[in-house]
């Protein structure tokens, strides 16, 4: 596996490498979430690419960018036992210029949800990520429907910008209790993944209850909130289409229930795609 710490080695080390392109962009801190989009790279092209760069852009004043959790040794570790071809680690410096030109979340799409209390969150993860496909050449880049928003104005910046790169779309991973793998689940206490739970419940109680032709969402969400009542605080429990316009009534294709919810001070989001 080749580690390349700048844009020029990243250049140098593809040049060696010739076939299609399998890229996964993440933020490190890897694990079994992660490993899955890794492994879906390496079975469906023959190189992959694996980058690992803390963003400053999408994270607001006062979250977590300085504290979020880096494990460089041991990204490195699980990337060489995944077979990944190259791993590019940049600077911060290497990927942003001055006075750099902006890319903006569409009005709508990117300011709902995640957006609406993440404000120019969704801004600045469009734009590392379109200079990352750019970077990498990727014949195609894995992402996780477990950031169901992420992945929507990926697809959408992909489709109007006519980037040549295909979007593949990657099932949640969850701990053997529900709970969805972030890499911010390690600000939780074991106490807190007691209450975090709940999340993945409250889910599961839409779930159950669209099998028993409930399709109201407004009685479903009012379900759902009685099961999360253990978390701090929910910021939003949703359900949309496709096109994460808020539906009044269940669609039996196409609908996504999504949570983001506070336990201390740690948000944490989840879905489920029907
Ligand atoms: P990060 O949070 O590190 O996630 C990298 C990729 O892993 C994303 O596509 C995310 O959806 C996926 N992922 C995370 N947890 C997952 C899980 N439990 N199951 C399946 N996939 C999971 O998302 C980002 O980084 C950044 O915003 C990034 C796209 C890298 C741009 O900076």
């Amino acid at each position: 596996m080749i580690i390349a710490k700048s844009i020029n080695e990243l250049y140098e080390a593809k040049k060696n490498l010739i076939g299609s392109i399998g890229f996964v962009p993440t933020m490190g801190a890897l694990h079994n979430g992660h490993i899955s989009l890794i492994r879906r790279a390496k079975d469906e092209n023959k190189i992959v690419i694996v980058s690992i760069f803390v963003n400053p852009t999408q994270f607001l004043e006062g979250e977590d960018f300085s504290t979020y959790p880096r494990k460089d040794l041991a990204d490195i570790e699980i990337c060489k036992m995944s077979k990944v071809d190259i791993l590019f680690m940049p600077s911060i410096n290497s990927m942003y210029k001055k006075d750099e030109l902006i890319i903006m979340a569409p009005s709508i799409g990117g300011y709902v949800l995640d957006g609406a209390s993440r404000p120019k969150h969704f801004d600045g993860m469009l734009q590392i990520v379109m200079k990352l496909l750019n970077l990498t050449s990727a014949t195609k880049a894995y992402f996780g429907k477990k950031d169901a928003q992420q992945l929507a104005l990926i697809k959408q910046m992909v489709n109007h910008y006519f980037l040549d790169v295909e979007i593949v779309e990657c099932e949640i991973i969850r701990e053997c209790n529900g709970l969805a793998m972030s890499s911010r689940n390690s600000y939780l206490s074991p106490k807190d993944k007691i209450r975090a739970l709940t999340i993945f419940q409250s889910l599961n109680l839409a779930i159950s209850m669209i099998f028993k032709k409930e399709l109201n969402t407004k009685i479903i969400k009012q379900e759902m909130k009685k099961v999360l009542s253990k978390v701090d605080k929910i910021e939003y429990i949703e359900i949309v289409n496709r096109d994460f316009h808020s539906l009044e009534s269940v669609e039996l294709q196409g609908t996504i229930i999504l949570v983001a919810v506070y336990i201390g001070d740690t948000r944490l989001i989840d879905n489920i795609w029907i």
